[in-house]
């Protein structure tokens, strides 16, 4: 009998519960992003985060069960995400977690967060198998991973500082044109031209990633050009930015011969970033569907199925580790 695994997901801010029947069938997922509300605030606010997941996650569950058609019983293990992510959101989801455990007597199998983000391309292509290179970039992660083997995962670069999707927000809230700042610069870029020339920070240095100094570069130029166009401005950040991220994953592919390059997370999204790497020709690139790549439910319930059939379950004492490393 294949397994039946409930899976929870509440990391940042949204709010997800899948049911995962072995490694592939998805027989009920709910995602429910808050993005409508920190859009307000410009940005992530984390305490209110914590208090709507409190407020979606029991409906949310009722509703997987419902359109399963299965019962609570019928679950074989609970995955839920323990780290990396905000504290209070990951709390929420953890607690939660635990209280099913406790009371329908089914083991917990804590996940971290990264594993489902890479898991979450085994949902999307079945017949991908190891090794292969994962970008992952969205607001909160900015990394290049080697998955050697099913349980054998390598981080290869991260960023030092800004995640490549928090920059491009953080860079639309300089300009004053919205919030999630990605799609925004993605379309005004369209319209302008790269011709000024902001830092590609860290380009010829290893693989680690540094944002930071690129968004403030582009703060000061907005300072001493009010009048410039914003949509050059979009476009010349977007180049840099776009660039580094290629450049860094085309050498390292080049570097370990892995040919197999899945481009995962929010920022996957972007048309310069898939027509760059569109362009080159002797790597297989492969998009997960977006509602895989950004944060999910299904993700860490394919994550938990891993660990379900290694026995790698977790005690109820589990914490929350806000940091926590591949
Ligand atoms: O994976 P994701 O949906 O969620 C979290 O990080 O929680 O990623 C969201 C990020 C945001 O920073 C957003 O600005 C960025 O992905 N994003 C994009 C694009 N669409 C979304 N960045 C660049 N270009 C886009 N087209
Ligand atoms: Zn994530």
């Amino acid at each position: 009998m294949e397994p039946i695994i409930l899976g929870i997901e509440t990391s940042c801010d949204e709010t997800s519960v899948a049911l995962l029947k072995g490694k592939h069938e998805i027989l009920s997922d709910i995602i429910i992003s808050q993005i409508d509300i920190h859009k307000i605030f410009g940005g992530v606010v984390p305490e209110v985060a914590s208090r709507k997941h409190i407020d979606f996650l029991y409906k949310i569950t009722k509703e997987v069960f419902q359109k399963a058609n299965i019962k609570y019983d019928d679950i074989d293990a609970i995955a839920v995400t323990y780290g990396p992510g905000l504290v209070g959101s990951l709390l929420m989801g953890l607690n939660f977690a635990k209280s099913l455990s406790f009371s329908l007597n089914k083991p917990l199998i804590g996940v971290n967060h990264l594993m489902g983000h890479i898991y979450a391309n085994f949902l999307a292509f079945k017949d991908l198998k190891p090794p292969f290179i994962v970008l992952l970039v969205s607001g909160g992660h900015t990394m290049i991973i080697h998955a050697k083997d099913y349980m054998d995962f390598e981080i290869i670069g991260k960023t030092r500082d800004d995640a490549a999707g928090e920059a491009f927000d953080k860079v639309s809230k300089m300009m004053n044109t919205g919030y999630p700042g990605g799609p925004v610069i993605d379309r005004l870029a369209k319209m302008g031209k790269n011709i000024y020339k902001f830092p590609k920070p860290l380009y010829n240095n290893g693989y680690d990633f540094s944002f930071s100094g690129l968004k403030t570069s582009v703060l000061y130029f907005l300072k001493e050009h009010s009048q410039a166009n914003i949509e050059d401005i979009a476009c010349s950040f977007q180049e840099s930015l776009i660039d580094t991220l290629v450049h860094k994953v085309v050498k390292y592919s080049n570097d370990s011969g892995v040919k197999k390059v899945v481009i995962a997370g929010g920022v996957a999204a972007n048309s310069l970033l898939r027509s760059k790497f569109d362009g080159i020709k002797n790597i297989n690139i492969y998009y997960p569907n977006l509602k895989y790549c950004t944060d999910n439910a299904a993700m860490i319930a394919r994550a938990g199925y891993e660990k379900f059939i290694r026995n790698q379950f977790s005690d109820l004492n589990l914490d929350a580790i806000p940091n926590l490393g591949l």
